[in-house]
């Protein structure tokens, strides 16, 4: 029940006025632990042994005491490198969140400003608006463009140049199209206003390889800033642990808006065991890709209605009512996610990518429904 609408209490005090009139973010986040997990992208295998045994290995006392964060930002940095993605990072220019959430609410708290506008694109990652709506800033979306939902790269460039938003927010590769942003085009955005911050959620960059990092030069671009999380490839979404790189700058003043312990000791030793086995990461990425490429070519053969491009997901268009076939196929033991009302792509389901023997259960159950009479 919204809380709002329950007459057992009597009137309670208001909160700013910002807050009342905003729309939260809300997703079908419970009682997912028995199902195959296809909407929301996480990891379905889970984490690196060496997580789990590390976390195993936690102390009485590491558990009595505030975490400590000393030489995370460094084990990090180390991590970007076994990456390939070789940086002059230094660690003041990396903070430590609760979730790439977290962060992307700092950012708010810290550069959004009621009156002031925030510019992204639509469809996207659904957290980015409440946030705004929480400051009191003006939601500018540009849509994706064509059947293939490209950048809207022109659209962008001129609204950055006529409406000099504050914040700039833009998912690459954008969830849940897949959409892809080269490194290039991203530095001829934070280009055009030094006043404007331009955030680029790398969430999802691991399976495309586009990340910004190895060609930004934050001393030049201080008004750029990636976000990068241990949620997804590394399979840490229960622990919360989110990572934004930029300008020294940029990085203090959305920590200042962060309480100082607000990531626990359990995400902090996941994190050093998680980043210091990259090789378990990138295999299980190299899994997804192959399962991508095998569901690809189902789609393709059955000249199913979907698009493929960035990320560990797709998107689908069902035959059948979308609705009907999310219900049909959660009772297979299959979750995917409803882009009900979500513009250009409503009448859509996205799926998240897994192995490949979990594809096939997901295309076997898939094709059964939309076969049925
Ligand atoms: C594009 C994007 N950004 C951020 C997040 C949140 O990441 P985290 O789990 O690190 O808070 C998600 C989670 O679904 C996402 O899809």
């Amino acid at each position: 029940m919204d809380p709002s609408t329950d007459s057992s209490f009597s009137k309670p005090p208001l909160a700013r006025l910002e807050v009342e009139r905003m729309k939260p973010y809300s997703a079908p986040l419970e009682g997912r632990r028995t199902f195959l997990r296809l909407d929301f992208n996480e990891n379905t295998l889970g984490p690196s042994p060496k997580v789990l045994e590390a976390l195993r290995n936690i102390s009485a006392n590491q558990i009595a005491i505030y975490p400590e964060y000393s030489g995370l930002r460094e084990a990090f940095i180390k991590n970007l490198s076994t990456q390939g993605l070789l940086t002059s990072l230094l660690s003041n220019q990396i903070g430590i969140f609760n979730g790439v959430d977290a962060a992307i609410n700092s950012i708010f708290h810290a550069y959004g400003h009621s009156g002031e506008t925030m510019l992204t694109t639509t469809p996207t990652f659904g957290y980015y608006t409440p946030c705004a709506q929480m400051q009191g800033m003006q939601v500018l979306s540009m849509p994706y463009q064509g059947k293939d939902f490209d950048f809207p790269f022109e659209k962008i460039c001129t609204a950055i140049r006529e409406t000099q938003p504050r914040l700039v927010f833009l998912c690459n590769p954008n969830n849940p199209t897949g959409t892809r942003l080269a490194p290039e085009k991203i530095l001829e955005i934070a280009d055009i206003s030094s006043d404007t911050l331009i955030v680029i959620d790398e969430l999802y960059e691991a399976f495309t390889g586009d990340s910004v990092l190895p060609s930004v030069n934050f001393a030049d671009t201080p008004n750029l800033l990636v976000l990068r999380s241990l949620s997804k490839t590394a399979g840490l979404a229960g622990l919360r642990i989110g990572f934004a790189i930029g300008s020294p700058y940029v990085v203090d003043r959305i920590a200042r808006v962060t309480g100082p312990y607000d990531i626990n000791s359990f995400a902090v030793t996941a994190a050093f065991a998680a980043l210091a086995d990259q090789s378990y990461t990138d295999a299980y990425i190299k899994e997804v890709l192959q399962a991508r490429d095998w569901i690809k070519v189902k789609l393709l053969d059955t000249g199913t209605r979907h698009h493929l491009d960035g990320g560990n997901y797709f998107l689908v268009w069902p035959r059948r009512q979308h609705h009907e076939v999310d219900i049909c196929l959660k009772k297979e033991g299959i979750l995917v996610r409803d882009m009900v009302g979500k513009d250009l792509i409503d009448g859509s389901l996205r799926v998240s990518i897994g192995t490949t023997t979990q594809m096939e259960q997901f295309w076997n159950a898939y094709l059964t429904i939309e076969n049925k009479k």
